[in-house]
């Protein structure tokens, strides 16, 4: 099937959260995942595994061939890892718990660059740590690091850092300067650093630099997660992979109870191998499904005369819209209310989300083109342009 003849109901019949949440009447662009048929060869190998009853415990990393198409799937990205250094987890959140519970000293706090995924500083709470929020700053056209932020965080004893990249919610892409800047800081105050690059294959102008690949150091000092579930549009699936480019860390992952580690699916590993294998032509076809829906957002946006709000993301199927200037106390409750369309809220991605949503822009255009209408009208009333709207008071 091709991906602009999948429908809503396709996805409505999929039975899961994406469209399982809201009434029919609401348009939800919250939950990151692909309104999009997914691609046939993996149908084909869980249909196959689904034949087999492949329902049994999974086969561990050592007897698996996994390892290894992953680590050659990682080098076509840049990121350099022999197999044995290559370990599969259920999900990424739980690699990255378990990433802060074992490869960081006792009780220290984690910073973590926002605004960024939410299930992040879940994972840290998790952790029973603190977490030290360094925000970016966002300019009119791009998203600034502030390094001495970040340094601050790491000199106040964050002994670790989550570095999102390409970044949930945004779609930004750290530029080389940007990894260089944040793996000297990190090597001079002897911290690790995780890298979620779980986005990296979803990316549309600019190149994507792999955080381990920036120098040596930042090599020995961090661990990348990754997976074939954002991508490839399999997050329930339950297949995760870590790069452990220092093999002393594969050595402590080895010593992990085995309990904190569990849940992987031999369907998530069948449909990874099979996603990193043969889901190239399908990745290539939905980016530029993407590239066009964002284009679309943009225009649509732009045409309202608000297409100030938003920073096209390099990255990402997910748009970071500045809802500052609408004078709300709650942008997504008032778009929901208003507009019948769901947003993320902004405060969930960092305290610097606040008076921002993000939306996932996944969905069928048509879709998309709906939801930009309602959102656009009602946003419009809360400009000179329209009038207020009862109920809703200045923030
Ligand atoms: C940056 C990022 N990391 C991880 C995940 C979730 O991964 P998993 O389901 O493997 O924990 C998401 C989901 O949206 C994400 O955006």
């Amino acid at each position: 099937m091709k991906i602009s003849d999948w429908t809503l109901d396709d996805s409505r019949a999929r039975g899961c959260k994406r469209w399982g949440v809201y009434p029919q009447s609401t348009i939800d662009l919250t939950v990151a995942e692909m309104d999009f048929p997914v691609a046939e060869p993996i149908l084909a190998a869980v249909r196959d595994a689904v034949g087999r009853q492949a329902f049994g415990y999974p086969i561990p990393d050592a007897d698996s061939a996994l390892p290894e198409i992953c680590s050659r799937w990682l080098a076509g990205q840049g990121v350099n890892v022999p197999s044995r250094q290559v370990r599969l987890v259920s999900d990424i959140i739980k690699g990255l718990t378990n990433a802060i519970r074992y490869f960081t000293a006792p009780a220290t706090p984690v910073a973590v660059i926002t605004p960024t995924y939410s299930r992040f500083l879940d994972a840290i709470t998790a952790a029973e740590r603190l977490i030290y929020q360094v925000p970016m700053t966002r300019m009119s056209d791009h998203y600034e690091l502030d390094l001495d932020a970040l340094e601050n965080a790491f000199k106040n004893g964050a002994g670790s850092l989550i570095l999102c990249n390409p970044v949930n919610p945004t779609g930004h892409v750290f530029t080389r300067q940007e990894l260089a800047a944040i793996s000297g800081i990190a090597e001079r105050y002897r911290v690790r650093v995780f890298a979620d690059e779980v986005h990296a294959p979803v990316r549309y102008d600019r190149t994507f630099i792999p955080y381990s690949s920036v120098d040596t150091q930042a090599a020995q000092h961090s661990i990348t997660f990754t997976s074939a579930s954002k991508a490839w549009n399999i997050p329930g699936l339950r297949c995760a992979f870590i790069a452990f480019t220092n093999e002393a860390d594969n050595r402590t992952w080895e010593l992990i109870p085995r309990a904190a580690k569990g849940g992987i699916s031999p369907l998530g590993m069948v449909a990874t191998e099979a996603a990193l294998t043969e889901g190239g032509p399908w990745l290539t076809e939905a980016i530029d499904v993407l590239r066009d829906n964002r284009d679309a957002l943009t225009d649509a946006l732009a045409q309202s005369g608000l297409g100030h709000i938003v920073i096209p993301p390099d990255a990402t199927y997910l748009a970071w819209l500045d809802m500052r200037e609408f004078d709300l106390a709650d942008a997504a409750r008032y778009l929901r209310d208003v507009a019948s369309v769901a947003t993320t809220p902004g405060g969930e991605h960092g305290a610097v989300g606040s008076g921002f949503v993000r939306v996932n822009f996944a969905t069928p255009r048509a879709v998309l083109l709906e939801a930009l209408d309602r959102m656009t009208t009602a946003l419009l009333k809360r400009t000179t342009r329209g009038g207020a709207v009862s109920g809703y008071e200045v923030a």
